[in-house]
């Protein structure tokens, strides 16, 4: 009598070749359509290191076509725009965000004629350009003043969508925002022009601390515990997500990437019509790169490892500041 399991047991009949490994994951493929490179424009002569961010900088708008030239030529498919000036004069409702004067605003025109097949996405919030530095309007009793950040934030998509955006982001969390930014660009005859990408189920995390630090928009009193989830909530988060649904966006994120990869699959398993973002966040990137350059870990392989686990989870398309390095991995073919 043989020892070996019962057929239907045997499991490493499946893998046991590299082309057969493959084929176990194949509706996990990374692409360079499942990649989104975040990228900070200011007002810079020549490209900045961000310091808070080893290996990521930070582009001006007389220096980004040349800088991402080679990267688009890699295959970059589509990029998240962030505004950073420092220096500027902030006020209660964040009027720099859409000033004529705002590099993201200056720069999606040229993008758009230098790159005619890359897909400009644009974050929109406020708390980079308030004095304050909360992500909406505040009542003089220091509480989110919920209908005046709406209304605002719907201005500020509407400029970054004249100013040629296909996809505008709002990262602000404020409850109705999705419905007063569609109405917007409806009455102003972008509604087939224009989608909105939904940060619908964003935590309150520390995992954004290197990105405040770049774009210099951590809150000056009390924090967003208010308005981002509390990362022990998954009702909320249900919740979020189905108002933002309700109010019609055309794409759904998950934020944080990798602590909240049960909040993606939850997300995708009750909303698979919807494409699905998840933003791998500043501090995730801090983490991977400085853990790497420790000798703790190899990042390629480690990379590869969370990528997979993002698709794995249900995400369609993964923000990432690893972007062009894994363009780069993807243009030497894989041996398989
Ligand atoms: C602005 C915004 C933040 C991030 C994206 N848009 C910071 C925040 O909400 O505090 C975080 C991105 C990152 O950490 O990489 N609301
Ligand atoms: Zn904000």
């Amino acid at each position: 009598m043989s020892k070996s399991p019962e057929a239907r047991h045997l499991l490493h009949s499946g893998y046991f070749h590299p082309v057969l490994r493959k084929l176990q994951t194949s509706n996990v493929e990374i692409s360079p359509y499942n990649l989104v490179f975040p990228v900070f424009v200011g007002n810079n002569e020549k490209p900045v290191d961000v310091k808070s961010m080893p290996g990521v900088v930070q582009y001006g708008v007389s220096n980004i076509e040349e800088c991402l030239r080679p990267i688009v030529n890699k295959g970059l498919k589509l990029v998240l725009l962030f505004g950073v000036e420092h220096g500027i004069l902030k006020d209660e409702k964040g009027s720099y965000a859409d000033s004529p004067r705002n590099p993201v605003i200056q720069v999606i025109p040229k993008l758009r004629r230098c790159f005619p097949d890359l897909i400009i996405m644009c974050d929109v919030c406020l708390c980079a350009y308030t004095n304050h530095g909360h992500c909406g309007i505040m009542s003089s009793d220091g509480v989110i003043d919920n209908e005046a950040s709406i209304e605002r934030i719907a201005q500020v998509a509407l400029a970054y969508a004249q100013a040629g955006a296909h996809i505008v982001a709002p990262s602000d969390m404020m409850d109705g925002r999705i419905g007063a930014i569609k109405r917007s660009l409806i009455d102003y005859g972008l509604g087939n022009r224009v989608s909105v990408l939904s940060y619908a189920a964003k935590f309150a995390s520390g995992f954004y601390g290197p990105f405040r630090d770049v774009t210099k928009s951590a809150p000056v009193f009390s924090d967003r515990k208010c308005y981002q989830l509390p990362p022990g909530s998954k009702g909320l988060a249900t919740r979020a997500v189905l108002r933002d649904v309700t109010e019609g966006c055309d794409m759904l994120m998950v934020k944080p990437g990798l602590a909240y990869l049960d909040i993606v699959k939850q997300t995708k398993d009750a909303h698979p019509e919807y494409p699905l973002f998840v933003y791998q966040v500043s501090g995730e990137y801090a983490m991977l790169y400085h853990a790497a350059k420790a000798g703790a870990i190899d990042l390629r392989g480690v990379l590869e490892e969370v990528l997979l686990s993002m698709r794995r989870a249900g995400a369609d398309c993964i923000i990432t500041y690893f972007t062009p390095i894994i363009l780069d991995w993807l243009q030497v073919k894989s041996k398989y």
